[in-house]
């Protein structure tokens, strides 16, 4: 749906921008992209993906990126606004922390879109364009409970009497997808650890006790590393809430000597379809992947936008989930895709979204 409005909308604009330009060089509309991080392919997609359809719609486009730095990102927002940009699309760092510069863009009249990420404490949010977040861990409970062999593969219960050692990590806990992640995959979960069907060796379980500052790889395999220190029991499962957080774990599993025929791997989750995760998976590792298609997020984004710019009405099709503490935002929610070794061709490869020689 969005993909035809959106090629509807590239070439009808297009033409009247292109006109525009021949009359009246110069005169491109700024929009100013903040995104959090280089340091992981998924927002680095985001971002081109973003750029590519801004362009097309004939805007002038600086694109920042923080890398997970909170002032850094404050800062650029500032810059943005500084800059005149007349839209700024904003994948937020730490989503309570916009505040200030958000109230001068509201000021000045800047529609502001919430890239993925909820932009907290702030009534001038415009819109949210995101993926259905709480599915998500839905998802990820799903397969984690699938790779163990408690759900089949359609997701109904084998009635195992088995016990599964697994460990549970989340997402940084100043994004708040990250608790929307984990209390998706704890609606599946919680059930298996109250019959005792799931059991945690360290006994961490709480969110506080679980996330991941930053979604830092570097901190989640340090924390797969040291309950691996703690605790000799052989692990069946983690519940992974991103992919370069799942790698780092399988790394730290593989150093204490899990990956063989004796000892093979644990059910690792992961997100992002990642192209080293979906190798990973292609070759037995990583479980599960979500594939959240980056591409259409662009769209949705840019299109809302542009049409809150040309005095249109943005779609949108959940009003109730992301109360963002000052209001309700108007949200769009993508629908996310579970990826295994039995899809993945299907979903990230026919999609062209990585090429075949890409994942070789
Ligand atoms: C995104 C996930 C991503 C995570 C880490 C979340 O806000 O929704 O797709 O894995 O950030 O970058």
């Amino acid at each position: 749906m969005f993909r035809r409005l959106l090629a509807a909308l590239v070439s009808a604009t297009l033409i009247a921008a292109l006109a525009a330009c021949g009359s009246n060089e110069g005169s491109a509309q700024k929009a100013g992209v903040a995104m959090p991080t280089t340091t992981s392919d998924r927002w680095v997609k985001d971002g081109e993906a973003v750029q590519a359809q801004l362009e097309a719609l004939g805007y002038d486009v600086t694109m920042l990126y923080a890398e997970d730095d909170v002032p850094t990102q404050v800062e650029q927002v500032g810059q943005l606004i500084d800059e005149g940009v007349e839209l700024l699309i904003i994948g937020s760092v730490d989503g309570t922390a916009l505040k200030a510069e958000l109230d001068r863009a509201e000021a000045a009249g800047i529609p502001i879109i919430a890239y993925d990420r909820l932009i907290r404490d702030s009534g001038a949010v415009d819109y949210y364009a995101t993926f259905d977040n709480f599915q998500v861990g839905v998802q990820q409970g799903t397969a984690l409970l699938q790779g163990l062999g408690v759900l089949d593969a359609a997701g109904a219960p084998t009635n195992t009497n088995d016990t599964f050692n697994v460990e549970v990590f989340a997402g940084s806990p100043d994004d708040n997808n990250a608790t929307v992640f984990y209390n998706g995959a704890m609606s599946i979960l919680q059930p298996y650890f109250d019959n005792n069907t799931l059991n945690i060796p360290s006994g961490e379980l709480a969110f506080d006790t679980v996330a991941i500052q930053a979604w830092s790889a570097e901190t989640g395999g340090q924390r797969m590393a040291s309950l691996l220190s703690g605790n000799s029991d052989t692990l069946d499962g983690v519940l992974s809430p991103y992919d370069g957080i799942s790698r780092a774990i399988i790394d730290e599993l593989k150093n204490v000597g899990y990956g063989t025929a004796a000892k093979p791997l644990p059910t690792v989750t992961g997100q992002d379809a990642e192209l080293d995760s979906v190798k990973s998976i292609v070759a037995g590792e990583q479980d599960s992947t979500i594939y959240k298609d980056t591409r259409q997020l662009a769209e949705v984004a840019v299109l809302m936008g542009h049409q809150i710019l040309q005095g249109q009405t943005p779609e949108v099709n959940d009003t109730a989930s992301y109360d963002n503490g000052v209001k309700v935002i108007p949200s769009y929610l993508l629908s996310p895709l579970l990826v295994t070794a039995d899809n993945y061709r299907a979903a990230v490869v026919e999609t062209g979204y990585y090429t075949e020689d890409q994942l070789s």
